[in-house]
């Protein structure tokens, strides 16, 4: 069995474990990336699209943007359509940021690509991790074949990880909604059919336009929470699409051969705190947003810049203040974009057996969105991003 000593023992090599991994670096902390999962199997996982202004700021500034800023495509705004209309949404002009889109699995190929130039230890197909005595100043890492001793634990190995249950009951508190609902995306090699994305609510269900690059399209369509992608053939996803996204105004959905389709479902879920002892939680490891507006991966990187800060302080002056308040800081933004995707995921899509009540209710936030500059604003800046 391999015995190995470093300083920050981090569980998962998705955005936030990499991300955390390449900060340390720079405040000049070794670390080493635990990642069950193959690089191939990383660098092609398709997720997320939106990068907010201040995540990409970020990335600008530590030196991860080159291939982003070539390759990404900027946005200055995005269309909520109803009622078969486009309404835009001028982000730009009402906040003076942009978002990029750029996946979610090119900054993931990024990230290794500059921790392995540096020649960070990123150790891939790794089983059997466990946490151990996080309330001690010696925390330790066991996976199969070996063990890290650690002076702190990052769990970043997302929803679905063991980090979070290292947290006794006692002490943690969850918080969860699940939506009647799941998103089924579908990546296509076709050119984008509008210039930006596109937020659609219709009758039938929620549909997203969005992009992956100028000859690869990303699109997603509200389905029901327990739907099986077998049951939706090629054909099927795009007569759906072809229904939702219609307008009076001729627009036209190009069609082009499928490169992946899933189904994701769709829950908001907080755990409380964000640390325990030794053991810090960060990215969806903590918290998971319903995906409308795009959140998750950008939240996740706002955590690790937090803990990257609060672990310098800690382990290269001896302070502890920032590793005290870091739970508390991460989780006043992780409940604004709680309460941002939830508006987003409400307005937009069908509930299942609502009232009709509850559907007027919805045009009518879409129709105030899109004419008041105050609630255009205010989604913006959410939109956009908050400030670090
Ligand atoms: P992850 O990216 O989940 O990374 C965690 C890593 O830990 C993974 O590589 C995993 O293999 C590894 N891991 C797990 N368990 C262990 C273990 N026991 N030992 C070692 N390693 C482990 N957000 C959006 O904004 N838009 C979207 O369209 C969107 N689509 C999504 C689709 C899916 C299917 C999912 C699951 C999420 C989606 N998200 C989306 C959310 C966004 O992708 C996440 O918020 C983001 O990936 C969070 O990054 P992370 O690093 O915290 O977690
Ligand atoms: C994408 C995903 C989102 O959740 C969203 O709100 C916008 C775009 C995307 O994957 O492109």
């Amino acid at each position: 069995m391999s015995r190995v000593r470093t300083q920050v023992g981090i569980i998962g090599a998705g955005p936030a474990g990499l991300l955390l991994s390449h900060l340390l670096h720079l405040e000049g902390i070794d670390s080493v990336v635990l990642e069950a999962r193959s690089r191939v199997y990383v660098e092609r996982r398709v997720r997320a699209g939106v990068v907010e202004q201040p995540t990409a700021d970020l990335l600008r500034e530590v030196g991860l943007a080159d291939r982003m800023d070539r390759e990404g495509l900027p946005h200055h705004g995005f269309s909520l359509r109803f009622d078969r209309e486009d309404h835009r949404i001028p982000i730009t002009e009402l906040t003076g940021s942009t978002i990029t889109v750029y996946g979610q699995q090119e900054i993931v190929k990024d990230l290794i690509a500059a921790r392995l130039a540096a020649g960070g230890d990123i150790r891939f197909e790794v089983s059997g991790v466990a946490v151990h005595d996080v309330e001690t100043d010696r925390p330790r890492i066991t996976f199969d074949g070996g063990e890290l001793e650690c002076d702190v634990v990052a769990g970043c190995d997302g929803f679905h990880g063991v980090s979070r249950g290292a947290i006794p009951d006692t002490v943690l508190r969850t918080f969860e909604q699940v939506y009647p609902f799941a998103w089924l995306g579908l990546l296509a090699k076709a050119e984008p059919s509008h210039e930006e994305l596109i937020y659609t609510s219709h009758e039938r269900g929620f549909a997203l336009h969005s992009m992956r690059s100028p000859e690869v399209t990303r699109l997603y369509l509200q389905v029901e929470p327990d739907e099986r992608i077998e049951d939706w053939s090629d054909d099927r996803i795009w007569d759906e699409l072809h229904l939702r996204l219609e307008t009076d105004d001729g627009f036209e959905l190009q069609e082009g051969p499928v490169i992946e389709k899933g189904i994701t479902p769709m829950r908001g879920f907080v755990a409380e705190p964000m640390r325990h002892g030794r053991l810090f939680l960060a990215g969806d490891a903590a918290h998971i947003v319903p995906p409308t507006g795009a959140k998750g991966m950008n939240l996740a990187i706002a955590d690790v810049l937090v803990l990257s800060r609060a672990l310098s302080a800690l382990l290269n002056r001896g302070e502890t203040d920032l590793v005290e308040s870091y739970s508390d800081t991460c989780l006043r933004r992780v409940w604004r974009a709680q309460g941002f995707s939830n508006h987003m995921t409400t307005m937009l899509h069908r509930t299942p057996g609502a009232e009709d009540y509850h559907h007027r209710l919805q045009l009518s936030q879409l129709r105030y969105t899109a004419t008041s500059s105050a609630a255009a604003t205010s989604l913006a800046e959410n939109y956009v991003g908050l400030p670090f």
